[in-house]
């Protein structure tokens, strides 16, 4: 079963996955051994992440590995209608339409969960959220899960120290073959093509402030200052505050930056990063958008409430205009702007993460009777098997430690004597 907007729409969507594929090399070598070893056999999985063509794909290799996987997403404005048409023609239950209400989207969660997973793939913590609350009932074949960004592991590790996780979870975000690409170079990438396609402006000289410089903000900023961006940054962290001052980028507060910058963007995965008193100041025409996980990092219905006159002045872009006559264009609701206004990570950036993803699953399905209701880190040997696999698939090859300098490493006699 699946609830989608428009079956119609699955040939274009069967092409988008088919481009995805072809550059998701890693994913399909642990497809084709997931053909073989069945590792989810007689296993639903659940999975809610921007449903687009690279999640797809991860459903499909799911389902090749023998589970029944139920597929929804993460975020209301990042579903593509068309992706989850084929999807779901392709024998993934799927339940995800674009631009649908909180409750609705909601909705879509609760169904997807109501095939009982023994597993489930969470991207920023809302299946969670629903197996400890309305879902409860859905839980009661858990084996484990995995969740995929910072702010769905902030919240996790809360939970555990509270003794309400609901099963055990590998903190996937946290994974070497996670974090280190797909924040900082697939967000890098990612925010950067959406802000551009969706404005039609210049990056180029102008003020760029950075909210935010862990490794999405790095990712943000490095792309920004490559294009020729004065970039600043803002951080409440005095060592990340130092790292970016050290790189070459400027630091002030909010409340500074707020009066010269021409493009924000926020990456801090924390609430209320620009508020009121900032849109007070800001130049007329500044461009605002957000790159975390929810969409309340910028205070998009103060703006609402502050302006005389909003409309929608390109496509994911509204115009607020205040009573002094600027106006402040916000991209994407304020949501993920590389997804909610974009195609989300560049598919061989996917392909690391959504390996993680698999392996990962494939572990706890393996480890289900040893496991305890806590987080756990991806093992080291998931991570290293997957950046041989990457190094392969893209032809390169590195150095290996001889014996000698293993045990020069790992002893602490140095002179061997
Ligand atoms: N595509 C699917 N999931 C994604 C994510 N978490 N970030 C960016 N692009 C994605």
């Amino acid at each position: 079963m699946s609830r989608i907007k428009d079956a119609s729409l699955a040939p274009s969507g069967r092409k988008k996955i088919e481009w995805v594929r072809s550059f998701m090399p890693a994913l399909t070598e642990i497809e084709h051994r997931f053909e073989e070893t069945k590792p989810f056999a007689g296993l639903n999985i659940a999975i809610s992440v921007h449903l687009e063509a690279k999640t797809a794909n991860l459903g499909l290799v799911l389902a090749k590995g023998g589970a029944k996987v139920s597929l929804t997403g993460c975020n209301p404005l990042s579903t593509q209608d068309d992706v989850a048409a084929a999807v779901a023609e392709m024998g993934v239950d799927t339940y995800g339409i674009y631009g649908v209400s909180p409750q609705e989207y909601e909705e879509l969660l609760a169904e997807t969960l109501s095939c009982h997973p023994h597993l489930i793939v969470d991207d920023g913590g809302d299946f969670i959220q629903l197996l400890g609350g309305r879902c409860k009932e859905y839980g009661d074949r858990l084996i484990g899960g995995c969740e995929e960004t910072t702010t769905g592991i902030h919240r996790l590790v809360a939970r555990e120290r509270e003794g309400i996780l609901p099963c055990p979870m590998v903190a996937v975000n946290d994974a070497k073959a996670k974090h280190y690409y797909d924040n900082r170079y697939g967000t890098g990438q990612s925010v950067w093509t959406a802000i551009m396609d969706t404005t039609n402006l210049i990056v180029a000289g102008k003020n760029v402030v950075i909210a935010g410089y862990g490794w999405c903000g790095k990712g943000a900023a490095m792309r920004a200052k490559g294009m020729g961006a004065n970039v600043i940054v803002t951080e409440v962290d005095p060592f990340k505050a130092l790292e970016a001052n050290m790189d070459g980028f400027r630091i002030m507060t909010m409340d500074e930056a707020a009066r010269i910058g021409d493009i924000f963007v926020t990456l801090t995965g924390c609430k209320d990063v620009i508020v009121d008193r900032h849109f007070a100041v800001m130049k007329d025409q500044a461009v605002l958008c957000n790159a975390g996980h929810f969409d309340c990092e910028v205070a998009v219905a103060s703006l609402r409430k502050m302006a005389v006159h909003s409309q929608e002045r390109r496509k994911n872009i509204v115009g607020y205009e205040l009573a002094d006559g600027r106006t402040l264009n916000v991209l994407g609701e304020g949501r993920l702007v590389n997804l909610a206004c974009g195609m989300g990570h560049p598919a061989e950036i996917m392909d690391m993460s959504f390996a993680v993803q698999a392996l990962s699953l494939a572990w706890l399905a393996e480890h289900r009777h040893e496991l305890e209701t806590r987080v756990y880190r991806v093992p080291d040997t998931i991570d290293d098997e997957i950046g041989r696999y990457k190094l392969r698939a893209m032809g390169l090859t590195i150095d290996r430690l001889t014996p000698e300098q293993e045990a020069y490493l790992s002893g602490w006699n140095v002179d061997g004597e």
